[in-house]
């Protein structure tokens, strides 16, 4: 596995109970930073912090709730003393046709996989400020780049917003030294995913269209993530890079 030296620093992964966010967590641990596990599921964050393999700690909460981050991150900060990397992972994808979608759903989208990034930027983005440092990485989807994803108007919208929200936040924030991407995933074989690779015709027809033909495990995610996270990347910002096996060419 691909490692940087990301020693003494803290992490914040949001949904980090399985998929992408969980290989991620394991990823800044073997790099040697000291990892806050979030997700809204406790149990499972809990059982992300007993794989992986060095210091990690668990906040369960909510991101869609704001007040919940503000709390989550003071108490990072309390117990750790720092906060040098954000990655705003954890997501939902509700399915359903724009005249079927209830309102329920659509501000799910929205507020977990959109406003929970502002929520967790405002608050981290005030601790990494006063330090003059940090990372965030923003785990959007190629699905904001204008890849039709049948029945996802919500989570195409709200990962588009991701894209437009980074490059935002990676202006205002390069005056305080913090870096923020976003990283756009393909398809890539997890939970959320599960239903997609059931429907065997439609994912014979997905991976044509893949060059490397076949799709993403989570670990594929973990490089770049580190990438982005290390002073390799230090003067990189306000980018929206593509993981998916060569689907999406901009
Ligand atoms: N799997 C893919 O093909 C793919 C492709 C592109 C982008 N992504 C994005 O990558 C991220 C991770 O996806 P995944 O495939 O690992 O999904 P997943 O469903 O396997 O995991 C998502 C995690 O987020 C947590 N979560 C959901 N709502 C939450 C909330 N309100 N607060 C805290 N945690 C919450 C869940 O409990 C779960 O552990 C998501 O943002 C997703 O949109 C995934």
């Amino acid at each position: 596995m691909f490692t940087v030296n990301l020693s003494g620093q803290v992490a914040l992964v949001t949904g980090a109970g399985r998929g992408i966010g969980r290989a991620i967590a394991q990823g800044l641990a073997d790099s040697g930073a000291v990892v806050a596990i979030n997700d809204i599921d406790a149990a499972s964050a809990t059982m992300t912090a007993g794989i992986v393999q060095g210091e990690a700690s668990v906040y369960p909460a909510d991101v869609s709730d704001s007040a919940a981050v503000d709390r989550m991150i003071e108490k990072i900060v309390a117990e750790h003393g720092r906060l040098d990397i954000i990655i705003n992972n954890a997501g939902v994808e509700p399915r359903a046709s724009i005249l079927e979608m209830t309102d329920a759903d659509w501000h799910s989208a929205m507020n977990v996989n959109l406003s929970a990034a502002f929520y967790t930027s405002r608050a981290g983005g005030r601790v990494m400020k006063a330090r003059g440092s940090g990372v965030i990485v923003n785990i959007a989807s190629i699905a904001g780049h204008n890849i039709p994803i049948a029945l996802r108007s919500g989570y195409v919208a709200s990962k588009a917003g991701m894209i437009g929200f980074t490059r935002e936040c990676a202006r205002e924030f390069a005056a305080y030294g913090i870096r923020v991407n976003a990283v756009c995933p393909g398809v890539i074989e997890t939970e959320m995913t599960a239903h997609l690779r059931q429907n065997v015709a439609q994912m014979q027809k997905w991976l044509e269209d893949i060059p490397q033909k076949r799709l993403g495990i989570p670990e594929d995610v973990v490089g770049l993530v580190l990438f982005l996270c290390s002073d390799a990347s230090r003067y990189l910002t306000g980018q929206a890079i593509n993981i998916d096996g060569g689907k999406v060419m901009l």
